[in-house]
């Protein structure tokens, strides 16, 4: 954290996750204040990281909606507002959500993508990257809109793709660049819309 930054008001942050949370860490090492982390899925690691920051962490398991978007979309924005949260941060968040939260949060939902968007949409995109035979990729941050991997650009980082890189060598280079860049983004973001 930047000494300069440390007067910032911050809303009220929801982290949503659905895996391994290495995101979502990056923001709690960061300081960055999050009072609520919301999983689709049991089980997950980033709940467990959640709970040793002494953060609530709630479960709407998505297997319980049986395909229904709409319904799943509708309890997690139910919980949003229980609450009280006023900017939420997609970081790993596996589930496709309808309009609905897009209206409620309207340019309130940041997402982090393992590409330079516009390429490489969609949840292969280290793997797409790597079948396109381009020489750089990366990492963006951006706002989330109904339309997936859409939405305004925050921040851009790229990657070299090196000889010999599988998904597992270059998603991991990415995700370094991930963790030093979503939070800088979101404090940046925050300084723009306040609380
Ligand atoms: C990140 O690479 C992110 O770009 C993508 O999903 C991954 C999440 O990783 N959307 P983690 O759960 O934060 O470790």
């Amino acid at each position: 954290m930047d000494a300069g930054q440390k007067d910032l008001d911050f809303p009220n942050i929801a982290v949503l996750v659905s895996g391994s949370g290495t995101n979502l860490q990056s923001i709690i090492d960061d300081e960055i204040p999050v009072s609520l982390v919301l999983s689709d899925r049991t089980e997950v690691f980033a709940l467990d990281r959640a709970r040793d920051a002494g953060i609530t962490a709630v479960v709407v398991d998505k297997t319980q909606f049986k395909g229904e978007r709409e319904k799943f979309t509708s309890q997690v924005v139910s919980v949003l507002k229980e609450n009280n949260i006023d900017l939420v941060i997609m970081a790993g968040f596996m589930t496709i959500l309808s309009p609905e939260i897009f209206e409620v949060y309207e340019n309130r939902v940041i997402n982090i993508h393992p590409s330079l968007l516009p390429a490489f949409k969609g949840a292969h995109a280290v793997e797409s990257a790597l079948e396109a035979g381009v020489q750089v990729t990366g990492c963006t941050v951006h706002i989330a809109t109904a339309n997936v991997d859409d939405g305004p650009i925050l921040a851009q980082e790229s990657v070299d793709i090196l000889p010999g890189d599988d998904i597992t060598s270059l998603h991991e280079r990415i995700q370094k660049v991930e963790h030093s860049l979503y939070p800088r983004a979101i404090r940046q973001f925050c300084l723009r819309v306040g609380p």
